[in-house]
C-alpha cells in the first residue's frame, strides 16, 4: 500500500497540481471538475471530525479542472470550532502529499471598503493574524518558522487578475485579516482593523495560508465579499453570508476555473 493509500484506499494513484479550498457557499464549484473521486472527511485518517459548519461541504474531491489536477476541499474546519488553531494541518498536507505544488484557498469576508462593497471579489495580498493564533503549535522542526514575507504568491496573483479581465470581473487585491470568531466583530473593533491595514476580515484562510507556506506550496486566495463589515452596514448573519456567498458562487467558480488554467503550477 502507497503512503497515500493509508489515509484512504481511493487516494491511491492519485495526483495533483493545484489544491483548492472552498469557502462558505461556495461547495458548488466543485462540481465543475471532470474525473472526480470524492471522499468524505470522515473516512479519511487523521482529518478532524468536527460537524461541518452549515454552508460548508464536507469532501475531498480528486478531478480535472481548468485542465489541470486539483485536489479540492469542499469545506474547512475553522479554529473558532474547538480552540484548535492546528485542524487544518492533515487537510493542507494531503494536498502536498497528492502532489499540489500551489494551493488557492477561497473564503466569505466582510469588506472594509465603502467601494468594495457586497457581491465584490478579493485577490488577498498580505494578511494580519488579529487572531494570534498558530496552525504551526507543536511543529518541532525548524521549517516552523516560515517566511511570510511574500506568502501570497504575486504570480499567481497577477494569474488571477489575467483571469479575471478576461471574464469580465473585476478583482479588487487588499490585506485580509483573520478574525478568530465565531462572533462577529464590533464596529470598534471594525475601526480598529482599519487602522491596522485591513481591507477585508473573516474567520478564516490564514491558518491554512500558514500551513500550506510550511510546506512549500506556493498560496493564491480569494475572499467572495458577503458584507460590509460591522458598523458599516446593516446588521450580520451567517444566513445573510451564506446566502451572498451562494449569490457569487457562480463568479467566483468562473475566476477559480479561468485562474487555475492561468497558473503556470
Ligand atoms: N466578519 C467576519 N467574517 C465574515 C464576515 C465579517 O463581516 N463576513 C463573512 N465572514
Amino acid at each position: 500500500m502507497t503512503d497515500l493509500a493509508t489515509l484512504h484506499p481511493a487516494l491511491e494513484g492519485l495526483s495533483a497540481d493545484i489544491g483548492v479550498v472552498l469557502g462558505s457557499g461556495l461547495t458548488s464549484v466543485a462540481d465543475a471538475a471532470r474525473d472526480r473521486v470524492a471522499i468524505p472527511f470522515s473516512e479519511i485518517a487523521g482529518f478532524p471530525q468536527t460537524p461541518a459548519v452549515t454552508g460548508h461541504g464536507r469532501e475531498l474531491v480528486v478531478g480535472e479542472l481548468g485542465g489541470k489536477r486539483v485536489a479540492i476541499l469542499t469545506g474547512r474546519m475553522h479554529a473558532y470550532e474547538t480552540g484548535d488553531a492546528t485542524v487544518m494541518r492533515a487537510p493542507i498536507a494531503i494536498l502536498k502529499r497528492l502532489g499540489c505544488k500551489a494551493a488557492l484557498l477561497t473564503n466569505a469576508a466582510g469588506s472594509l471598503r465603502t467601494e468594495m462593497p457586497a457581491g465584490s471579489l478579493m485577490a488577498i495580498s498580505d494578511h494580519i493574524n488579529w487572531a494570534g493564533a498558530s496552525p504551526l503549535l507543536n511543529d518541532h522542526s525548524d521549517e516552523r518558522f516560515v517566511d511570510m514575507s511574500a506568502a501570497y504568491d504575486a504570480d499567481l496573483r497577477a494569474a488571477m487578475q489575467r483571469a479575471a479581465t478576461r471574464s469580465g470581473l473585476t478583482l479588487h487585491e487588499g490585506v485580509y485579516c483573520w478574525w478568530p470568531g465565531p462572533m462577529f466583530e464590533t464596529p470598534a473593533e471594525i475601526r480598529a482593523a482599519r487602522i491596522l491595514g485591513a481591507d477585508a476580515i473573516g474567520m478564516s484562510t490564514v491558518p491554512e495560508a500558514i500551513l500550506a507556506r510550511r510546506l512549500g506550496l506556493r498560496v493564491a486566495a480569494v475572499s467572495s465579499i458577503t458584507n460590509l463589515a460591522a458598523g458599516m452596514g446593516p446588521p450580520l448573519s451567517h444566513a445573510h453570508t451564506k446566502e451572498v456567498a451562494g449569490a457569487i458562487a457562480k463568479d467566483l467558480a468562473t475566476l477559480v476555473v479561468q485562474a487555475i488554467k492561468e497558473f503556470d503550477v
